[in-house]
């Protein structure tokens, strides 16, 4: 199948970074993605096409309600017979079409805070009654795995002596604010996801991103990296819309993606914080990435600048810190981050300038 050159390169880089036990782990596996259209969906379902033969992978259902439409690149997957994409939405569909599956990836859920504050009870929903019909749906079936994405927003604004923050940390959450719809039913999506796996004794997984960029994120998404992307790409100012002191750690997609099939295939009811736990820079510093990266690469001669966002909450219980202490994947999985951040932007804007815009906007 056709992909940008960029893109096979990442799959065959996710490929390379597998080992043995988790390659042949994924023989005669049949998988459901839900969420598929989304950033982390794009890697993964390009990874099966690449690959999935070869490993021995029988079918790989994705189901996506497509909010926000159909992004262009879902054309490359009709008529391969690995593949069965639907339009459906995870809270209300049927499951019978997917009964042999027996790894499932649940996704579908939305992760750009300002699509979930537009869209609350929807990502509410997604989380909670998609994550519970799911759960409902397979707990008498015998399947090998089942990973639950929640989100490293489930530590809410943590302690300065809980970063990096390790999986044992709580959180620091407002149940009530406008992040809430996110922070709490990924929160409450773990507990469905621990006492099902109890009760039902399903080996079912939690794994926590921590903000991914990269390949198959819209450009238009709004998050951070797919702004100052959408900036550059358009030759125009990088907008920073806080001071530019908050710090996040970045880890590029087909990075985690390689934690994230770990996670899927581990087996059994743990949760893992899955990202780059280096550098952790300030958004301002992220700018500066993009600024050098941008010219080096295309000419880009934009600036940096200062605004308020027009949504008066972008700001609101906005965390201050955010960096994962992945010692845990680290020696269970063997779960490490490869992709400098610096690669990763260069990579990232490779593939936005090899494709056609209808690949990363819809
Ligand atoms: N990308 C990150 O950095 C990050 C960080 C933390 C957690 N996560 C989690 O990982 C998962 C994937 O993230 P992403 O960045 O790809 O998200 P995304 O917002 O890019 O895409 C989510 C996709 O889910 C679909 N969806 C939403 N509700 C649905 C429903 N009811 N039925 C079917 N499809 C539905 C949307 O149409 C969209 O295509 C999400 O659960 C997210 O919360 C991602």
């Amino acid at each position: 199948m056709w992909m940008p050159e960029i893109t096979r390169e990442d799959m065959s880089f996710i490929y390379k970074s597998m080992s043995e036990e988790y390659k042949q782990k994924l023989y005669g596996r049949t998988v459901l993605i839900t969420g598929f259209a989304g950033s982390l969906g794009y890697s993964l379902l390009h990874f099966f096409a690449a690959h999935g033969e070869q490993l021995g992978v029988k079918k790989v259902y994705a189901i996506d309600k497509l909010m926000f439409g159909q992004p262009n690149w879902m054309k490359r997957f009709i008529g391969n017979p690995l593949f069965d994409l639907r339009t459906l939405d995870v809270i209300s569909c049927d499951f019978d079409f997917a009964s042999d599956a027996d790894l499932v990836f649940h996704m579908a859920s939305l992760a750009s805070p300002i699509y979930y504050r537009l869209h609350p009870i929807e990502t509410m929903d997604a989380d909670v009654t998609g994550l519970r019909r799911l759960l409902d749906f397979f707990k008498t079936k015998h399947i090998k795995g089942f990973l639950f994405y929640s989100s490293s927003e489930i530590y809410g604004d943590p302690h300065s002596s809980q970063i990096p923050t390790p999986e044992d940390y709580w959180g620091n959450v407002n149940s009530c604010g406008p992040r809430a719809c996110y922070d709490e039913s990924k929160r409450f999506g773990e507990t469905l996801c621990y006492n099902f796996a109890k009760q039902y004794d399903m080996p079912i997984t939690v794994v926590r991103p921590f903000n991914n960029y990269g390949p198959g994120m819209r450009i238009n998404d709004q998050r951070v990296v797919a702004d100052f992307a959408k900036a550059v790409i358009d030759n125009e100012n990088i907008v920073i819309y806080s001071d530019g002191k908050p710090t996040r750690t970045f880890d590029y997609i087909p990075d985690a993606t390689v934690g994230y099939i770990k996670c899927a295939l581990y087996g059994k009811f743990d949760v893992f914080n899955i990202g780059s736990d280096k550098p952790e820079i300030t958004i301002l510093q992220l700018a500066e990435l993009y600024k050098k990266i941008a010219h080096e690469q295309f000419g880009y001669n934009g600036t940096i600048v200062y605004e308020v966002h027009s949504d008066k909450d972008y700001l609101t219980d906005n965390p201050n810190r955010r960096c994962p202490d992945i010692t845990k994947a680290r020696t269970i999985l063997e779960y490490e981050p490869q992709i400098h951040i610096e690669e990763g932007i260069k990579r990232y804007l490779l593939y936005l300038q090899e494709c056609d815009r209808s690949e990363y906007q819809w």
